[in-house]
């Protein structure tokens, strides 16, 4: 069989890496990939909103499923364009992507469908958001309304947050519709569950680590770590959360005439106090795989990969068994110097063969580029995803910083403290 995969991250790279060593898969192609995904698949300089040439490449090179990777690929609606051409696609519809692509739209339908969650407000003037905020007091939380790269989610803990937030929303983010929210306390979780439209199976829960800097200091991420699988909720918690926010959204999505298949990723915080409904709330939801956590689910992936994907695109009826291994994977990113502000780019990344040779570890390339045959630089942002596997979360995390410590790039941005 011939897959094909959109996007060119480490979540992609981790996904073709799953895929290669699956005895079904015959040819991997991935759209546009990057230097490390060229050890693994075939890459085609397409970009991931191109919808046309995503098209041709699945058509032409007679690929038989196709797995989307980022929310760029799914806002501009690859999807809907591959299933019109009877296309098998792991993802889901443009309208079901505005779980992740619409804020608000998520709130509707968390209350619509009953989950638990923050409460909140929509307003669409500044005026509106200063009045509102001002009444209630800090803490709050303010979200645009819309895709931002991470750069959109304002907490608010004083009236200096609170300046600083609004006029970047109202100032380069050109809000239209600003979500208030409640504050909520706790420690995060992602719980990510594979989705045909009528049910939802859960893949192993991680969690991440948004912030650039140590004891989550410092500013949003697209995710500097993650952990898989966490210790921060029990299996009960994880049959409560797929009952409770993950089945309730499927069942809201398929009556409202917009089913969603693909990967829904709840994004919780579990508080530790105990509250009502186990203390567990949804953030966000995402359509798609958490990048860094992908790397670290798939690494304990032992079941059949093209099978899950083939329930997923509507293939197959009958439900795979997903498996897992015993291990802990644990990933640390390395993100190139500016990182998230400014990332600078072509700085040169050596050491990678040095990494390779680590046992028990993986590495996964991001934001990379090879320059000439022999020379890695990096493409600027998140640029290489090190996963160590052990049978405990300290071996893991030892094994993946071991990795880390032999990989030299100029100025570059690591958390030290993935995994305590
Ligand atoms: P989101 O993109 O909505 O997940 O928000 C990004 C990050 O902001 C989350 O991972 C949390 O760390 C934080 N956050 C979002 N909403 C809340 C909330 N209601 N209470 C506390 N923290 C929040
Ligand atoms: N790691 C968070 C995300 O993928 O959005």
């Amino acid at each position: 069989m011939k897959v094909l995969v959109i996007g060119s991250g480490a979540r992609e790279h981790a996904i073709c890496w799953r895929l290669k060593s699956s005895p079904r898969v015959k040819e991997i192609f991935c759209a546009p990939g990057n230097p490390g995904i060229a050890s693994v698949a075939t890459c085609v300089p397409v970009s991931v909103s191109s919808v046309d040439e995503l098209l041709s490449v699945a058509i032409d090179r007679g690929v038989d499923i196709t797995v989307v990777g980022p929310e760029a690929a799914l806002a501009v609606g690859v999807v809907d364009a591959f299933e019109a051409k009877g296309l098998r696609i792991v993802g889901p519809s443009q309208a079901a992507a505005h779980l992740e692509t619409s804020k608000a739209f998520a709130k509707e339908v968390m209350v619509a469908a009953g989950v638990p969650t923050a409460d909140y407000n929509v307003f669409t003037t500044r005026k509106e958001v200063e009045e509102f905020c001002a009444q209630k007091g800090a803490p709050l939380v303010l979200k645009v309304d819309g895709l931002a790269s991470g750069k959109g989610v304002f907490v608010i803990k004083d009236e200096r947050d609170f300046r600083e937030a609004i006029d970047t929303l109202f100032g380069s983010l050109r809000a239209t519709r600003v979500v208030v929210e409640e504050f909520l306390e706790g420690v995060e979780v992602s719980c990510i569950f594979a989705c045909n439209g009528y049910d939802a199976i859960p893949l192993a829960p991680a969690h991440d680590y948004k912030r650039l800097a140590d004891n989550d200091e410092g500013p949003n991420t697209g995710g500097m770590g993650a952990v898989c699988p966490t210790p921060r909720i029990s299996d009960a918690d994880l049959a409560w959360i797929r009952t409770h926010c993950a089945l309730p959204i499927v069942e809201t999505m398929r009556t409202r005439g917009t089913p969603f298949k693909g990967f829904l990723y709840a994004g919780l915080m579990v508080s530790s106090s105990e509250q009502r409904d186990r203390g567990i709330k949804v953030l966000e939801y995402n359509t798609r795989l958490g990048d860094p956590e992908c790397q670290s689910i798939m690494v304990r992936l032992t079941s059949e990969p093209v099978e899950l994907y083939e329930w997923m695109s509507g293939a197959r009826a009958d439900c795979p068994q997903l498996e897992w291994s015993a291990k802990v994977a644990t990933c640390v990113v390395i993100a190139s110097d500016g990182y998230p502000e400014s990332p600078a780019q072509g700085d040169r990344i050596t050491g990678l063969e040095l990494a390779a040779l680590i046992p028990n570890t993986v590495l996964f390339h991001a934001s990379t580029v090879t320059k000439d045959s022999s020379t890695i630089v990096s493409g600027g942002g998140r640029t290489l995803s090190i996963v160590g596997i052990g049978d405990s979360v300290a071996e893991a995390r030892a094994r993946a910083y071991k990795s880390v410590d032999v990989i030299q790039l100029r100025g570059r941005r690591v958390r030290r403290d993935i995994g305590l």
